[in-house]
């Protein structure tokens, strides 16, 4: 083991890094993404995807994550298309269909057609159109949505670049998206071990998703005390840049 350089002060907040680095996931670093992916589908499709809605209940992602909703630190008032990433049980969904205007369309999509399967069970609406799609290759035009959510995906792509990009293609000029991310605290490493996946340094996605025509417009916190501890992880509203801009 290396030792960090810098200040003591510096090197207590690296160790808990270094620490993090040690209980990720290290899967996608070993296979190819096609390999990497099939495993997360079939961990998704099995039992540990059925227990996902009670892991979000506990984890109280579920009920903060509502509260973001109706207190509007995320505004959908005025969204016309929403798009849903990798909606899973469909956690952050079911906010969607209670908290966005009545005309508003809903799109989510999964790389698991089970776990759709489980969304639509636990949502019992019709008003989401549903469909199995891979976040790096999706299958919408170009401005295709005027809001995106995207919640807990973009950490099992091994590099979050091609599908930062396409969320950009689809998201229409000035359009705004709400991205969830694991970050690499301890809290995130163990989140990865769990679900097989990887973590991300703040300011390197920050930059990634600039690169890509993503403007982290607000850090946003789930609670004060979240925002005081700086725990819950990656939460950002984005707005997407017009090209001309960039
Ligand atoms: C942790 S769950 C997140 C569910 C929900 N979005 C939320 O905020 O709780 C991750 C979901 O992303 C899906 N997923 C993983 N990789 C994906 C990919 N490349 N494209 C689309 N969905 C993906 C998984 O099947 C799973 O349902």
């Amino acid at each position: 083991m290396s030792v960090s350089q810098g200040s003591p002060k510096q090197r207590r907040i690296r160790t808990p890094r270094l620490l993090g680095r040690i209980v990720e996931h290290k899967l996608m670093k070993r296979v190819s993404y096609k390999e990497y992916r099939d495993k997360v589908r079939e961990k998704y499709d099995g039992p540990q995807g059925a227990l996902l809605t009670t892991a979000s209940m506990l984890s109280l992602h579920i009920p903060l994550g509502e509260r973001m909703f109706r207190k509007r630190t995320f505004d959908l008032h005025g969204c016309r298309s929403i798009l849903d990433v990798g909606s899973g049980a469909g956690q952050i969904a079911k906010h969607l269909l209670k908290y966005a205007d009545p005309e508003a369309s809903l799109t989510c999509f999964d790389i698991s057609f089970e776990m759709l399967r489980r969304a639509r069970n636990r949502l019992q609406s019709d008003v989401p159109r549903n469909l199995v799609a891979d976040l790096s290759h999706l299958p919408f035009a170009d401005g295709s949505f005027d809001c995106i959510t995207c919640g807990y995906v973009l950490e099992h792509l091994p590099d979050p670049r091609p599908g930062l990009a396409e969320l950009a293609r689809v998201l229409a000029p000035g359009g705004k998206m709400l991205l969830l991310a694991t970050e690499d605290s301890m809290a995130g490493a163990f989140t990865s071990r769990m679900w097989c996946c990887r973590t991300f340094n703040r300011r390197d996605l920050h930059r990634v998703c600039e690169d890509v025509g993503l403007h982290w417009q607000r850090e946003l916190w789930f609670t004060g005390m979240h925002k005081l501890l700086r725990f819950g992880g990656i939460c950002v509203e984005m707005q997407r840049t017009p090209t001309e801009a960039r």
